[in-house]
């Protein structure tokens, strides 16, 4: 590439990491609207649809790598779906429009619309499948906790690093029954474990903020595609990850194989999953710890977004009135 095409490609990043926050925006207030409604279908479809079409005014030429699905399964943002003007640069995207749809049908906490936006051809194509995660804030240590250590030896040594007694570590881990035996071997070393029902998307984020979060790890079991996300935020504002995919029939085998995972069994670092420079941004759906929820008024709607860029690191917070809202009510 030349250096006038690097510069302006660069120029063009810079850019698309304030546009993808109106992607969020507009898929966080699509979904907002059937908060509390029941029904997670609906509010997944308005998200999907709100974040399709404004993926697709954006001049780049971007290829869906983490989707709602696989192609044949979902209607729409399936993976290896082109949005885009197909003018810009060559992308990839990651999409979760309602991450926590069922938050969001039952008007609980943290419901969130997210993406993450890459240079082409850098980010992990995972299957839909669950996938073992490990994750800890910035400033430890590289491999201070590993995914294939035990609970026990993972907060031991952390709490070591952070010059603290392993009952002063919290551990967030979601609230299901696979994940019995790591809640009791983490409270066995006197450690706090947080539970939560739903997104572990901004679970993993929690962990680059203890002061104000409170929590120290995330641990556990959860979706691929929010593995990757995460794994995107991370990569912005620092942080350690290990994850492996889930890959326990032979039919999730071959999905993953045919995606280009050629060792079922690796074990990712962040750098595995997003080779490259990258954008991550999620707006509130409903309010959680991590971002405020849309707000509706008389004449304004309100957003909160987070929206992190890996080149400088920046984490920008933007709260946002829309005013136009007939644009709004096409959603
Ligand atoms: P959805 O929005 O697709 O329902 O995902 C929510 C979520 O809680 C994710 O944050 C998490 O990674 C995954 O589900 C865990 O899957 P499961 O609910 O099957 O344990």
């Amino acid at each position: 590439m030349s250096t006038i095409t690097v510069q302006a490609h660069q120029m063009l990043e810079r850019i698309l990491s304030l546009e993808i926050v109106r992607v969020t925006e507009r898929a966080a207030v699509s979904a907002a609207r059937l908060r509390g409604r029941g029904n997670e279908k609906q509010a997944d479809q308005a998200a999907v649809d709100a974040m399709r079409r404004e993926l697709n005014k954006l001049p780049i030429h971007g290829t869906v790598v983490i989707g709602e699905g696989e192609r044949d399964e979902a209607p729409m943002l399936f993976i290896g779906e082109e949005v885009g003007r197909k003018t810009g640069p060559k992308v990839d995207i990651a999409v979760d429009p309602l991450e926590g749809t069922t938050l969001c049908a039952k008007n609980m906490p943290g419901a969130i619309a997210t993406m993450a936006m890459a240079e082409g051809g850098t980010l992990l194509n995972a299957p839909d499948v669950y996938m073992d995660k490990i994750a800890i804030g910035p400033g430890y240590t590289k491999g201070v906790v590993d995914l294939d250590a035990t609970p026990e030896q993972n907060i031991r040594n952390l709490a070591k690093a952070k010059g603290v007694a392993p009952a002063e570590i919290t551990a967030l881990i979601m609230d299901r029954p696979r994940h019995a035996d790591l809640i009791a071997a983490v409270r066995k070393t006197g450690a706090s474990v947080a539970l939560i029902t739903d997104g572990d998307v901004a679970g993993v984020i929690h962990t680059t903020d203890p002061d104000n979060t409170g929590i120290d790890i995330y641990l556990g079991i959860g979706g691929a595609p929010e593995g990757v996300l995460a794994a995107s935020a991370l990569r912005c504002i620092g942080g350690q990850m290990q994850c492996r995919l889930v890959l326990d029939t032979e039919e999730k085998r071959e999905r993953a194989l045919k995606m280009g995972v050629k060792d079922p069994r690796k074990k990712y670092e962040i750098e595995d999953m997003v080779r490259g420079d990258c954008l991550f941004a999620a707006t509130g759906v409903t309010t959680g710890s991590m971002l405020k929820g849309v707000r509706f008024r008389n004449d304004v709607i309100e957003t909160e977004t987070v929206v992190m860029r890996s080149v400088t690191g920046t984490v920008r917070w933007i709260r946002a009135e829309h005013r136009q809202l007939e644009k709004f009510h096409l959603d």
